[in-house]
């Protein structure tokens, strides 16, 4: 097994190819993208054995943005015979899992897979069946073990292997399903809901996402994520000219602010969140959150870049490492995030956690 297969969002396949590229690069990895358009996987082929393997163990999967899923694959199977597609599945999988922990069986987000996808809900159970016989899978589900990907591309035809439990995706088809809060004001509450899920881990949500914290919404109408932030019991300044919802305004834990959201200033020093769902040019908004983290005036925060239609990676790149750039300048050390959300479109939503300073809050310049 010498390639990786990346799911992504239909139309970013190139992104996601320049960025397995750039990342295996910099493990010393180095091999081919193959990208067909609109197809929303990529599949990348390792030029050295053993350098798949290396990619799956070594690339953090949370480094990458616009993976939705990485696992380690061999050569496509085609024309599985329709009355025994089970016996190649299996006969591939044996000797490279041993008692696997989860069988996934996919296709790629494509309006053009439904149809596959059915076919794969049948399909799983019996061939779960035949992968723990044969030792595959574990006889019970097992989240520490590695997890079987068989990933359809066509009727018939499929790409088999595997991804590591503690590198991985833990949804299906690399999509967290979520419930659209019937109350919400907007859908993109469901980015913000999202973006919690996929960048902090649930047992630390009753910590990070608190009852009774301090929180700043920018660009906050109609209020989609302030209804998120209220939902977790916070306080929350909704920043926008545009009104907030009035259920969000008749819980009591919502102030509007109709001011421009780049020239609002925090007048306390305890918050915990800021978001951002501003559209503006990505430096714009890249360089008034190094404002903020760097004066202090949030903990954490979770804001999108719109995309441009080009380089869409490299755009992404550059805003991630010029925040990278200016808290290193100021000695503050935080964890910065990036991924193309499910529910992002032509966007990439980042969250960055601010741990110390060095030098201090610099609370005083505002
Ligand atoms: C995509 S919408 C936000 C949707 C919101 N996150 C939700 O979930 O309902 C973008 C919002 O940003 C606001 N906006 C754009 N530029 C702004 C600025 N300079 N200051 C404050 N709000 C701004 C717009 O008025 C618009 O309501």
């Amino acid at each position: 097994m010498n390639k990786v297969v990346l799911y992504c969002r239909q139309g970013f396949e190139k992104e996601c190819a320049a960025e397995i590229t750039d990342k295996a690069a910099q493990l010393e990895v180095y091999g081919f993208a193959r990208v067909k358009e609109h197809s929303a996987w990529v599949l990348f082929e390792c030029y050295q054995d053993g350098d798949a393997e290396k990619l799956i163990k070594n690339l953090p999967f949370m480094s990458l943005i616009f993976a939705r899923q990485m696992f380690i694959t061999g050569e496509l199977l085609k024309d599985l015979p329709p009355e025994d597609r089970i016996t190649p599945v299996v006969a591939t999988l044996t000797g490279q899992v041993d008692k696997g922990g989860d069988l996934r069986v996919e296709v790629a987000d494509t309006n053009e897979s439904k149809e596959l996808m059915k076919f794969c809900r049948k399909f799983t159970v019996p061939l779960r069946g035949a992968l723990r016989a044969a030792g595959v899978l574990s006889k019970v589900e097992n989240n520490r073990r590695p997890v079987v990907h068989v990933f359809f591309i066509a009727p018939g035809c499929c790409y088999v292997g595997y991804s590591l439990s503690t590198n991985n995706s833990p949804f299906y088809m690399g999509i967290p399903r979520l419930k659209f809060p019937s109350d919400a004001p907007s859908r993109s509450t469901l980015k913000l809901e999202e973006a919690f899920h996929v960048f902090i881990p649930e047992d630390e949500w009753d910590e990070r996402l608190a009852n009774g914290m301090y929180a700043v919404d920018l660009g906050a109408c109609p209020g989609g994520w302030t209804y998120q932030l209220v939902k977790r019991n916070m306080w929350v300044s909704s920043v926008d000219n545009g009104p907030m919802a009035q259920s969000l305004m008749d819980t009591g834990q919502v102030t509007w602010l109709r001011e421009d959201g780049f020239r609002f200033r925090p007048n306390r020093n305890n918050i915990s969140w800021m978001v951002c769902d501003m559209v503006e040019k990505p430096a714009k908004v890249t360089a008034l959150m190094v404002q903020w983290l760097v004066n202090g005036w949030c903990r954490e925060t979770i804001f999108n870049l719109k995309l441009p239609m080009k380089k869409r990676y490299e755009e992404v790149s550059q805003n991630l490492a010029f925040i990278r750039n200016a808290l290193d300048e100021q000695g503050i050390n935080a964890t910065i995030q990036a991924r193309q959300l499910y529910h992002d479109r032509e966007e990439v939503t980042v969250h960055v956690r601010r741990w110390w300073a060095a030098v201090g809050g610099r609370r005083d310049e505002r």
